[in-house]
């Protein structure tokens, strides 16, 4: 039997691409009443309401959307600074749900499940958009700070968390993967799925292991691509073309690395190494160098390729 979400307000914390492709996709498919996001960094929080914009714009623009369902989603948007804040505004545009979108660091993502457990009611549900890290290890962490063991908020904090898992470009990808926790409550996951469809996308189901179904798969991919280029199989180009055109994919592995982030592709590898210890995951050594370097891929103007300032 299916379940109804009934999220009238959602939460994203983090307004870079994921988040604010998320809060897009809330606002304009799912039709969420309020939308509000979350961002300590006022010049982010800048970027991504501009880059939500721009969103509009070019779906008015290509007669996607009409303009009058543009204005209504752009009311739909609050701003604000901090979970604190999050956790005071009123109960119609309090979160019900709300997705951490926040960079990919273990020690980040604790204090915000922590921080959001503390702020926020019981009964919210809290997503971390993780492409990695243990969704389990999150889940524990939304306990309220002060709550004594074995208390009611102790057992049912972890129980309202799991991870969804949104792809980049999110208005454009029509897939999110979800991952229960071992502590999440099925309903839970089934209002969670509601949300996603409700985003327009098709959900698949992955139990919570180093780099779920996709990144398990996608990241060893692009890893070999990059081996290959440091062993001197082939030029990146060739690389990426043989890939590109010989199987039919959107984007040549190493051009997909730049566009995801040179960093993150890192720092999957380095979860799906350090957690299965199995040398088929170790990192290319390449790849960590130009980490090493500052060349993150397209959002630093250089990664295999170079890229015009944004
Ligand atoms: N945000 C929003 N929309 C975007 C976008 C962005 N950053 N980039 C492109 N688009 C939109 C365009 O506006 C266009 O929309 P339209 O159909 O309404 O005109 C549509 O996408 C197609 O764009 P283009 O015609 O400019 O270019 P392409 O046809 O080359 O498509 C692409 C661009 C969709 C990015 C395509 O190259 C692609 O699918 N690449 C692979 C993307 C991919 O694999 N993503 C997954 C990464 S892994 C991940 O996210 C998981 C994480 O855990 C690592």
């Amino acid at each position: 039997m299916s379940v109804s979400h009934g999220f009238k307000s959602v939460g994203v914390v983090g307004m870079g691409q994921m988040g604010m492709g998320i809060s897009y996709v809330a606002a304009i498919k799912a039709k969420i009443p309020h939308v509000v996001m979350v961002d300590a960094s006022a010049s982010q929080a800048q970027k991504g309401v501009a880059f939500f914009e721009s969103l509009l714009k070019k779906d008015v623009g290509k007669g996607k959307l009409e303009q009058n369902a543009a204005d209504l989603a752009r009311s739909r948007l609050t701003v604000v600074q901090s979970i604190e804040e999050l956790g005071k505004l009123d109960d119609a545009k309090r979160p019900g749900l709300i997705v951490e979108a926040a960079t990919e660091s273990l020690p980040i993502k604790l204090k915000i499940f922590n921080s959001l457990a503390t702020h926020l009611p019981l009964d919210t549900v809290l997503a971390t958009n993780t492409s990695s890290i243990s969704v389990s290890k999150i889940a524990a962490a939304a306990v309220p700070q002060g709550a004594e063991k074995g208390s009611t908020e102790a057992w049912k904090g972890p129980s309202r968390a799991l991870g969804l898992h949104f792809f980049n470009p999110v208005p454009v990808m029509s897939l999110v993967e979800l991952i229960p926790a071992l502590q999440t409550d099925p309903d839970v996951t089934a209002r969670a799925r509601s949300f996603a469809e409700a985003c327009g996308k098709v959900v698949t189901t992955s139990a919570d292991v180093p780099g779920f179904v996709s990144n398990r798969l996608l990241m060893p991919f692009i890893n070999e691509a990059i081996i290959a280029l440091e062993s001197g199989v082939a030029s990146k180009e060739d690389i990426d073309t043989t890939l590109k055109l010989g199987m039919n994919h959107p984007m040549g592995p190493l051009t997909l690395a730049d566009f995801i982030g040179l960093d993150t592709c890192l720092g999957i590898m380095e979860t799906l190494y350090r957690e299965t210890a199995d040398s088929k995951y170790r990192p290319a050594v390449l790849l960590g160098r130009m980490v090493d370097a500052g060349w993150m891929g397209k959002k630093s103007g250089k990664g295999f390729y170079e890229y015009a300032a944004r």
